[in-house]
């Protein structure tokens, strides 16, 4: 076979390939839609035919309202997801202060932390300030995924739970690793989690699961790697998971 055919052969396999990817996408789209759509209508529904006591109602109204809120944070999610895959993400990078970005994150989650009673600990020098040059907004966004996952994949009924913070410094970045003692990843999942719309079977029946879509990780992988740097993850069955991101130095 000439080189030539070999490579419409290939190109063939790629266009294939890229179509089932698209088709399984709108696939998934569709199902978490669905589910959100078809709880709030049958709220809705059984409020039309009259629900006479008040707090039922209310009761009611806020499961609807929470449900609406999941469908805001999936479709923001997808729009997100959409720029980063057309590249069009401009990122803004900066020199900005990491340790400070760390305790902005963990104040935004501080509720569920108390509420949980999760310790954190901080196995670095807190007084020393360091500049990381990147997007702050978009690490931002990829350090409350990594943390509300930590939260969200703790160990139900544990009561030791702990996110531990990691950060180490090499000439030109910093290597930062958020380490949790939660529900763990299975060994076949773990390369999936990256994936688009991917939940491990086990984190589907996690308490609070309207908080997730499945984006969260494939949002952090992209913008990690516009700025050109790695995250990686190495997880064991009810035991633990640790994420680490690189960031770089002015
Ligand atoms: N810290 C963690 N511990 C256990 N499982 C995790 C952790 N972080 C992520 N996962 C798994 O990876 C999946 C994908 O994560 P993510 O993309 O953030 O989606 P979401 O948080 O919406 O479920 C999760 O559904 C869960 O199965
Ligand atoms: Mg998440």
């Amino acid at each position: 076979m000439s080189k030539r055919s070999n490579n419409k052969i290939y190109d063939f396999g790629d266009l294939q390939s890229q179509d089932d990817v698209r088709r399984e996408f709108i696939a998934n789209l569709s199902h978490e839609l669905k589910t959100p759509i078809f709880n709030i209508q049958s709220y809705i529904l059984t409020l039309l035919d009259g629900v006479d006591d008040e707090n039922t109602k209310n009761e009611y109204l806020k499961k609807a309202n929470r449900n609406v809120r999941r469908m805001i944070r999936l479709v923001r999610d997808m729009d997100v997801l959409a720029h980063l895959e057309s590249s069009k993400l401009v990122l803004n990078k900066e020199g900005y202060n990491l340790t400070e970005q760390i305790d902005d994150v963990l104040e935004q989650v501080s509720d569920r932390i108390h509420d949980l009673n999760i310790k954190v600990i901080h196995d670095y020098d807190t007084s020393i300030t360091r500049i990381a040059f990147a997007d702050p907004e978009r690490m931002e966004q990829v350090f409350l995924n990594l943390v509300s996952n930590a939260i969200k994949y703790s160990k139900p009924d544990f009561k030791d739970r702990l996110i531990k913070f990691k950060i180490e410094e090499f000439d030109n970045f910093f290597l930062i690793s958020i380490e949790d003692n939660g529900i763990g990843i299975a060994k076949n999942d773990i390369q999936r989690i990256f994936e688009r719309f991917f939940r491990a079977d086990r984190s589907r029946s996690v308490k609070g699961k309207l908080g997730s879509s499945g984006l969260g990780l494939a949002i952090a992988k992209h913008i990690i790697e516009a700025h050109g740097m790695v995250i990686r993850v190495t997880s064991n069955l009810g035991i633990g998971t640790t994420f680490s991101i690189t960031i770089a130095k002015p």
